[in-house]
């Protein structure tokens, strides 16, 4: 996606040569009509994959969900959760995730009462690393009955294992902006 590559290049930040701060438009401050964009391109790229409802997790990934659950024609969107809820209690599905970036492992959870079995689920994340947090999404999704039918990403970092680990487990992984490298703190991208 041109904008979005442009609007990387134009307001992203690189941190260790590891991680792109884009903290100007996703990840703090929104920039909603870039967003409403993304939205409209993942519906674009799963227009040939019939699509039931969107699972993201908290926090960064809602906005991108929602926006692309617009463009899909309005169809139902959930969030996982990292911190447990007590109005949760145990009618939730559960999946260990461990987080290269903050080094620890969290339990992302689903209630129950959002996913539901022969359901096609479109997952949606801001940033693809090394996929634990996609995994467990899919993991969440397959404990319903439900079916994965494809990963939309924002921006993908291709030098890290994520797409290689989904792929491997059979999954579609659709990204807007892809980065091959991060050289001279600039991401050079795929293609
Ligand atoms: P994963 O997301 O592929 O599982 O990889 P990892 O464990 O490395 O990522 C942990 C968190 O860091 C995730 O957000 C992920 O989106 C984010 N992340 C990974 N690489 C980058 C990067 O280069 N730039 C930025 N800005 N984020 C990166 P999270 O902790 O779940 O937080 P949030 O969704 O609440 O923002
Ligand atoms: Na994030
Ligand atoms: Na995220």
């Amino acid at each position: 996606m041109e904008e979005l590559k442009k609007r990387i290049l134009q307001d992203g930040t690189i941190i260790d040569n590891r991680i792109l701060k884009v903290d100007n438009f996703l990840n703090q401050q929104i920039d909603p009509s870039l967003v409403m964009k993304m939205g409209q391109e993942f519906a674009r790229r799963f227009a040939d994959c019939p699509i039931d409802r969107i699972v993201t997790i908290e926090s960064s990934g809602i906005a991108i969900a929602l926006a692309t659950a617009v463009a899909m024609g309005n169809i139902p969107v959930v969030f996982a959760r990292k911190k447990k809820s007590l109005l949760m209690q145990d009618a939730v599905y559960t999946a260990s995730i461990y987080s290269y970036t903050k080094e620890e492992t969290y339990t992302a959870s689903l209630s129950k009462s959002y996913l539901h079995a022969g359901e096609r689920v479109l997952i949606i994340d801001d940033f693809l690393a090394s996929g634990a947090a996609a995994v467990g999404l899919t993991e969440l999704v397959r404990q319903a009955g439900a079916i994965p039918a494809g990963i939309g990403i924002v921006i993908e970092k291709s030098f890290q294992p994520g797409r290689g680990r989904l792929e491997a487990l059979g999954y579609r992984v659709e990204s807007l902006a892809r980065i091959a490298a991060f050289r001279d703190n600039k991401p050079v991208f795929k293609e």
